[in-house]
């Protein structure tokens, strides 16, 4: 079994390749990543030392290389591929749209397109075959205070990125209709956990209030999420790639609204437990409102019962045991965000951040 992850030096990528060492040893895992600012070999360390390139293999390169792309179905007979590798950061896109269509829709394309050639070659078993594109629930837009997102709901996406993620979408979808190519198509709510680039909320959020700095919350702070822990939407995706129907989408969510000030003052007062009030004042004082994001999406929330009824999937970890393990995880790494805030690792970090 040879698997093709492409992105997986970013955040869920990282933790999916340990994941699917750990739980698929039959497999080997090509690991093809074009370390943009979002993409650290740091990340993967562990698994660098500690698996033989018979299991692991990094293959720095873009997905929209085409022959690229060719030479690793070529030479490695690929299995299943699992699509990762975006631009995933809304504000990036709002500042700088062009990466996110190169990398979003004609990265996937080319992705694509090699799968479409080697795959429907016939002396390939394409029965063996898989092919996961990794989308999110921001392809929906935004829900007002009811409802959920749920697999026939009309795409309507808001920014350049969701808009990449939807375009990427359509197109895998249409290579399961035109050509029959073992498509599957999972669309995930927030994630969060450990090794989420600390321009995002959660990761943001536990390193000012651990330094004290300002908390910055875009508009009201009453934007709702959908949380779902980085290790539950592993093993979702692994149910997906072994018990999946290709042509079929999943969406993928614990069930896990918060508001995002919620979310920002659960950190702040384990924050204050845990490590004492940060100059004498509880965290929840360095709260900073500042405008709101161009677009900004008010609610997300996902109907994740399809995949609970069709591929036995559900989530192990509730939020307040999440964010504690993922707070804790901050705390022991500090060193590893702070390579990242310095631009050790990366062109310089901008501070942003999204949700
Ligand atoms: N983070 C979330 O909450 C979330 C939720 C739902 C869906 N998703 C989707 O999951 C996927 C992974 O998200 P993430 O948060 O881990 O992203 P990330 O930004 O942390 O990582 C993206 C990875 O892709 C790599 N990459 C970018 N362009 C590439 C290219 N042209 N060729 C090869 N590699 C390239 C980067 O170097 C990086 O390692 C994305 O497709 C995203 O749309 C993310």
């Amino acid at each position: 079994m040879n698997i093709l992850i492409t992105g997986g030096c970013g955040f869920i990528g990282s933790n999916f390749v340990r994941h699917i060492l750990k739980n698929h040893p039959g497999a080997t895992v090509i690991n093809l990543d074009k370390l943009t600012y979002a993409g650290n070999p740091a990340n993967l360390t562990d698994v660098e030392r500690g698996y033989a390139p018979s299991r692991y293999q990094f293959i720095k390169g873009d997905i929209a290389d085409k022959e690229k792309v060719e030479a690793i179905f070529r030479g490695s007979n690929i299995d299943w591929v699992v699509n990762f590798a975006a631009e995933s950061h809304v504000d990036r896109s709002i500042d700088k749209p062009a990466e996110f269509l190169h990398t979003n829709i004609f990265g996937t394309f080319c992705l694509l397109e090699a799968a479409r050639k080697f795959w429907l070659d016939p002396t390939a078993d394409i029965t063996k075959k898989r092919f996961v594109h990794i989308s999110t629930d921001e392809v929906y837009g935004s829900l007002s205070d009811k409802g959920y997102f749920t697999e026939t709901t009309a795409y309507n996406p808001s920014s350049p990125y969701s808009a990449s993620k939807a375009a990427s979408d359509h197109l895998v979808y249409a290579y399961y209709r035109t050509y029959s190519l073992p498509t599957i198509i999972t669309n995930s709510s927030n994630n969060y956990g450990p090794y989420q680039f600390p321009e995002k909320l959660i990761p943001l959020m536990i390193s000012n209030a651990v330094k004290g700095k300002s908390l910055p919350m875009y508009g009201d702070g009453e934007n709702v999420r959908d949380w779902l822990y980085v290790g539950d939407h592993c093993s979702a995706l692994l149910a997906t790639l072994k018990r999946g129907e290709p042509g079929q989408k999943y969406n993928i969510g614990a069930n896990c609204e918060k508001r995002n000030i919620d979310v920002v003052e659960m950190i702040c007062d384990y924050l204050d437990k845990r490590l004492g009030l940060t100059g004498a004042r509880p965290r929840r004082e360095l709260i900073e409102y500042v405008p709101d994001r161009l677009g900004h999406d008010r609610r997300y929330a996902i109907d994740a019962s399809k995949i609970h009824n069709e591929l036995q999937w559900k989530p192990s970890v509730t939020f307040e045991e999440g964010i504690v393990e993922t707070i804790e995880w901050y705390l022991n790494n500090m060193a590893w965000v702070e390579d990242i805030e310095t631009g050790r690792y990366r062109v310089k970090y901008r501070g942003k951040r999204h949700d």
